[in-house]
């Protein structure tokens, strides 16, 4: 796709996409390759999703590597990302994108429930932030894109934990990017609205059919379409945003 067409290039930047095997984050993924970036592919599972998400980035003429660590373990990811980021000698954008959910209402919430969605989408994101900053201050550039959800202001029936941890990532972003302004970076948060992907993939047909009628689209995002939305938020066209809270969302009416 030319630059015409595709304004907010990232040409020769280097991104880091957490849970980009799959859904939305493959979705993020092919976005900031069409927009110019060179792909560092997180993975946890889904190591043949990654791989193929690796070709098409390499088919758009961009570099693309695959990596796996959990964003919830310190550790791996401290290790994965010392490694990777010297290979690359750079990370200039980060998005912060793997997420899970265990949905159930609170009173039958085990504390498994809890912790697991906490640690990857809350600590996760600590954790993945922490070890690629560094490359971002010697740099003196870069992009901290964050993937919240629209049940982190709205709340969500049966979402205790996920509304909670995404909440969380609000406040997280909101803080940090005070810090960084300073060294021109920048710290922004998307909430997307339902999409379609593996993660409510399972809601039943009745569910799905009520939610439509509470978004003003009468239907749910495609990933590419939060895609695009971060791609603009990583470019040089978004250099005076930070702090921000993008909802993309079709206009949904959700309700507490
Ligand atoms: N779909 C929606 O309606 C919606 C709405 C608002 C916000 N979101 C948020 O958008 C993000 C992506 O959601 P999605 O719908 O694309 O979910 P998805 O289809 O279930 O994909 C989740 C991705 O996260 C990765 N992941 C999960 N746990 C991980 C871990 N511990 N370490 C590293 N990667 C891990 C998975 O990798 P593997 O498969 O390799 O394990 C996968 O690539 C999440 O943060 C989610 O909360 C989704």
């Amino acid at each position: 796709m030319s630059s015409f067409s595709f304004p907010d290039r990232v040409d020769g930047k280097i991104a880091l996409v957490t849970g980009a095997s799959r859904g939305i984050g493959s979705s993020i993924a092919l976005a900031l390759a069409e927009a110019g970036a060179d792909i560092i592919v997180n993975y946890s599972k889904s190591e043949a999703k990654a791989d193929l998400v690796v070709e098409e980035v390499r088919r758009m003429g961009r570099k693309a590597v695959k990596v796996n660590f959990d964003v919830s373990n310190f550790d791996e990811v401290e290790s994965a990302v010392k490694h990777i980021g010297a290979a690359f000698s750079r990370i200039d954008i980060l998005v912060n994108n793997a997420g899970v959910n265990r949905d159930r209402t609170f009173v039958k919430m085990s504390k498994e429930e809890w912790d697991e969605v906490m640690s990857v989408n809350v600590d996760g994101a600590f954790n993945v932030t922490k070890s690629v900053l560094p490359f971002m201050l010697s740099a003196g550039w870069g992009r901290i894109i964050n993937i919240s959800s629209i049940v982190g202001i709205s709340g969500s029936f049966g979402q205790t934990n996920y509304a909670a941890s995404k909440a969380a990532l609000i406040g997280f972003s909101k803080a940090l990017a005070m810090e960084l302004a300073k060294d021109k970076i920048t710290v922004n948060v998307v909430c997307p609205g339902f999409t379609t992907t593996d993660m409510i993939a399972s809601l039943p047909v009745q569910v799905k059919d009520n939610l439509y009628q509470k978004i003003l689209m009468k239907r749910f995002a495609q990933p590419c379409e939060v895609g695009r939305m971060v791609a603009f938020l990583a470019s040089p066209r978004s250099d005076y945003i930070t702090g921000g809270v993008f909802e993309i969302t079709g206009g949904y009416q959700g309700t507490v």
